[in-house]
């Protein structure tokens, strides 16, 4: 993928035209973005909108890319499932994807003829970088016969090793199908660990792990829950199912990020606490103004690389494209297209803690 990319800024005057132009965008973020730092944006938002359409192209936001971002550039919005779900959809020719690497990586193994591009390849994830395709070989001939369920955070190369892959959203579904169609009741899940012991609650199936952790979500204790109850009466707790599990269990509600916007949404609680990366909170503060945000977020260092700058960088230079071996590919669209494949019943969708 070439060299190390810069932070690129590029000087864009704040004018007039670009007010008028972005006076509709900015009222998608007005509450969780002051005035003064719009003028910042605005030309940025003005520029990434126009190229798009010329270079006929769509941006994929994952929930936790900045409000300017996920609400005034991006064609489509979602958790990891859902971006693949449009990655495999779209008629767009080229993609840009404002997430990680492994995100873009899922892209191109699903639209292999078009354009796939990450606006800075040190967008990478801790649980990504946990585990190798040749890793997932040497589980395999430790445990013959079992099934691997790999998380869609890992490269091509451990997805192509993988029988199946899976998301935050669709866990159970995933590792219950696998087993039922093997005709086993133990499945190796890699590479999170939490993820795959908060699975293994919810199923009769047994789970072996691989000790891959989110560096975001590993560092919040179950501790540090009770301290946000104390302090907030009637708080709401909302967590991510990458915490570990004594964290989760301290949640009124675990599920993907979408899960998550999606309680509450449902639910309206009047003051919540997002157990996850800190750009959620924003996001979703901007749809449901009435409902109160506790933030103690994580930040992750690897989706906040992806930026405006660097967006309209990507566009300008159609850089930097994401290219996957095609063997390598093939069989990872496999795991890929299987877990697409599984329904998901309502209730595994989104399990309360
Ligand atoms: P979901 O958006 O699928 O819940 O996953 C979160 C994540 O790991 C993104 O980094
Ligand atoms: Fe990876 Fe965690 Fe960052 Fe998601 S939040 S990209 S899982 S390090």
């Amino acid at each position: 993928m070439g060299e190390m990319p810069k932070n690129f800024v590029k000087e864009l005057a704040f004018t007039p035209e670009v007010a008028r132009a972005t006076r509709e965008a900015y009222a998608k973020v007005a509450h969780v973005i002051p005035e003064v730092e719009w003028a910042v944006h605005a030309p940025y938002v003005a520029e990434i909108n126009r190229l798009k359409k010329e270079k006929n192209a769509v941006i994929l936001a994952h929930n936790y890319m900045t409000p300017e971002i996920f609400y005034c550039v991006s064609d489509f919005r979602g958790d990891s499932l859902q971006l693949a779900r449009e990655a495999a959809k779209t008629d767009a020719q080229v993609i840009i994807q404002a997430g990680v690497h492994f995100m873009a990586e899922t892209s191109k193994i699903l639209s292999p003829e078009k354009t796939v591009l990450i606006p800075d390849t040190r967008a990478g994830c801790s649980l990504a970088a946990s585990i190798t395709g040749a890793d997932i070989r040497l589980l395999k001939q430790k445990y013959p016969g079992l099934p691997v369920v790999s998380y869609v955070n890992t490269s091509a190369d451990v997805k192509a090793e993988s029988d199946v892959c899976c998301t935050s959203s669709n866990a159970v579904a995933v590792v219950e199908d696998i087993a039922r169609e093997k005709g086993v009741d133990t499945v190796i899940m890699t590479p999170d660990e939490y993820l795959a012991q908060n699975v293994a609650k919810q199923t009769a199936i047994k789970i072996i792990t691989w000790k891959g952790h989110c560096e975001v979500h590993e560092r919040f204790t179950a501790e540090e829950i009770r301290h946000y109850r104390a302090a907030n009466p009637g708080v709401v707790v909302l967590a991510h199912p990458e915490c570990p599990p004594d964290v989760v269990a301290e949640a009124d509600f675990s599920g993907s990020t979408s899960a998550m916007i999606g309680y509450v949404g449902n639910h309206r609680p009047k003051r919540v606490v997002m157990v996850t990366e800190c750009s959620m909170s924003d996001n979703v503060a901007q749809q449901y103004p009435d409902v109160e945000f506790v933030r103690p977020c994580n930040l992750c260092p690897h989706m906040k690389r992806i930026t405006l700058p660097q967006i309209l960088h990507a566009l300008e230079t159609m850089t930097y494209e994401v290219l996957v071996d095609p063997v390598i590919a093939e069989r990872a669209k496999a795991a890929v297209e299987r877990m697409l494949a599984v329904k998901i019943p309502a209730a595994a969708a989104a399990k309360a803690a």
